[in-house]
């Protein structure tokens, strides 16, 4: 069995990117260290040991700045500054250090499509009134109808399930488009402030020493000046995709180039060609797999999505990513004990039965196969504790996708209660002072990282174990391996094997194999159970 290694990493790895396990922190939830209820950079500094023990090689943070958390940090009022209720610039500066001195990089979240209402930018639009130079940052127009008192245009909001309107009007009688909420007015990206402004947030980043920057929304920037109504089928789509945008993302890199950054997109795209033009070897170095992401818990449809993912990436030399869950999406434990496994905005519902046995023992299995993988692995803070999506109670829900859309969409409060570090410490150990911003559920205590700390059976020990044995898999392609139907069976070379059975029959594991380290137990006749995954080497 190979002993985990938590040595300090290369530092000048150029290519860390191309394989690393990236940690997703939502600051807010992840540990308040002044008891005011919401999680904070000091917070996060304290648990560095605890990531650097994870094994991680990089650190992503969802949006850290000052923002009236309109729609959780993704309605950004000063890209160069920190919430105050999260810290100072100063103390970011701190962890990106003391984070590096541990080996792990810091990856920013940079807001372009929007900024937030309280932006300076937006504060200046909207005083300044109809044909104002302020107002060309955005899209201002008049409304239709008589009066003006109709949209500019039909098209919907981006939250899906929301049937409220994309854009608001100003007492000065003009509309300003918002694809998000009326606090997230979009830019205006044919604007070349708008894009020198964005560069330079970059450098600023780049300058405090982080890794990269994760892209939020980054196919939906560029806008048809015309803001056709979508009823019209205009083509290209008026914001979606739209060609403008691999111009803005070539500058970016050439930004990026100069400190070795590196991008991640948050690109939701069904066309796989179209999705692979952002990851051409002169725009970004990577995008999020939604597509992974999305799919079901079924061995053929898997395997689909791990090829098509592939063939995808090949041709423009991009590594893949492989991402499970994040602070959009239903937990992967409650996901997968349901009986509709796969993920979809538009499904989501209050009420939907799960198995959390079930679901966990399936979320192991699909972490041993995600480490597996080629390319870069993106781990949500609490997915190495095996979470489960929270009910949130209707009177403690913030998200506004829930409000947008009626109060059908739960929202997603489930996915981002603050994190149990201690089952015997005031909310779980993630605080000591005021009640969490969302609360924790009645048994979140078990899930507590000191409950699972010294469990060999435990999600977390899974995780550590996975992710230091993961570099044995080494940099090789996939070969998929015969197996029985159900079962997914692939090697990356260095005779190492990844097997996860998905069929209710035990699978035989190749003879001759050592066991480096599997999801569940194995069955008295060392047969792979349904629902679990192993690793194996020659
Ligand atoms: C994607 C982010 O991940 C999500 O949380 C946010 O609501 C939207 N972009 C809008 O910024």
């Amino acid at each position: 069995m190979g002993q985990p290694s938590h040595a300090p990493k290369d530092h000048e790895d150029h290519d860390w990117w191309r394989s690393a396990v990236i940690y997703q922190v939502y600051v807010r939830s992840f540990a308040d260290s002044d008891g005011d209820g919401t999680g904070d950079l000091a917070g996060v500094r304290a648990r560095l040991p605890y990531l650097a023990e994870l094994g991680v090689d990089a650190l992503w943070f969802s949006p850290w700045y000052p923002s009236p958390m309109k729609d959780g940090g993704y309605d950004v009022a000063d890209y160069r500054a920190i919430d105050p209720a999260f810290g100072t610039l100063a103390e970011a500066e701190k962890l990106i250090a003391e984070a590096r001195e541990l080996g792990i990089r810091t990856i920013v979240d940079i807001v372009p499509n929007h900024v937030s209402d309280q932006h300076p930018w937006f504060q200046a639009a909207s005083t300044a009134g109809p044909g104002s130079p302020e107002r060309e940052l955005f899209h201002f127009r008049p409304g239709r109808g008589p009066g003006g008192d109709l949209p500019p245009n039909d098209w919907p909001s981006q939250f899906a399930g929301s049937t409220e309107p994309v854009w608001t009007r100003l007492p000065d009688g003009e509309w300003y488009l918002h694809l998000f909420t009326p606090e997230q007015p979009d830019l205006n990206w044919a604007h070349p402030a708008v894009r020198q402004e964005h560069e330079d947030i970059l450098r600023f980043w780049f300058e405090r020493g982080v890794a990269g920057v994760r892209i939020d929304s980054a196919a939906l920037l560029a806008k048809d000046p015309d803001l056709p109504d979508l009823a019209t089928r205009p083509r290209p789509h008026p914001f979606v995709d739209r060609d403008e945008l691999h111009d803005v993302y070539r500058s970016w890199r050439a930004v990026a180039d100069h400190y070795d950054g590196v991008f991640v997109g948050e690109v939701w795209l069904p066309d796989t060609e179209r999705f692979a033009r952002y990851l051409r070897p002169d725009e970004l170095h990577t995008a999020f797999n939604f597509s992974f992401l999305s799919c079901p818990w079924d061995a053929a449809r898997l395997r689909t999505s791990i090829d098509t993912t592939l063939a995808e990436h090949a041709p423009v030399g991009a590594p893949a990513t492989w991402v499970l869950c994040n602070h959009d999406v239903t937990r992967t434990v409650t996901r997968y004990g349901r009986e509709d496994t796969g993920f979809d905005f538009a499904a989501k519902a209050f009420g939907v039965p799960t198995d959390l046995a079930l679901g966990t023992r399936r979320a192991r299995a699909a972490a041993l196969l995600t480490l597996a993988l080629p390319g870069a692995v993106y781990v949500y803070q609490g997915e190495e504790l095996g979470l489960p999506e929270a009910g949130i109670p209707a009177d403690r829900i913030q998200d506004p996708m829930y409000f947008r859309s009626g109060g059908t969409d739960p929202g997603r409060d489930g996915c981002r209660v603050p994190l149990p570090w201690a089952a015997g410490a005031p909310h779980a150990g993630f605080g000591a002072g005021e009640e969490p911003w969302l609360p924790q559920p009645a048994g979140w205590e078990s899930y507590a990282v000191d409950r699972q700390q010294d469990d060999a059976d435990s999600v977390l020990a899974l995780y550590r174990r996975a992710i230091a044995l993961r570099p044995r898999f080494g940099d090789g392609p996939l070969t998929w391996l015969p197996a029985p139907e159900g079962v997914l069976a692939f090697t990356r070379a260095e005779g190492v094997t990844c097997v996860v059975n998905l069929a209710a029959a035990p699978a035989e594991l190749p003879a001759r194999s050592r066991l480096l380290i599997a999801s569940g137990p194995l069955d008295d006749e060392g047969r792979l159970p349904q629902d679990t995954a192993a690793w194996l080497t020659d």
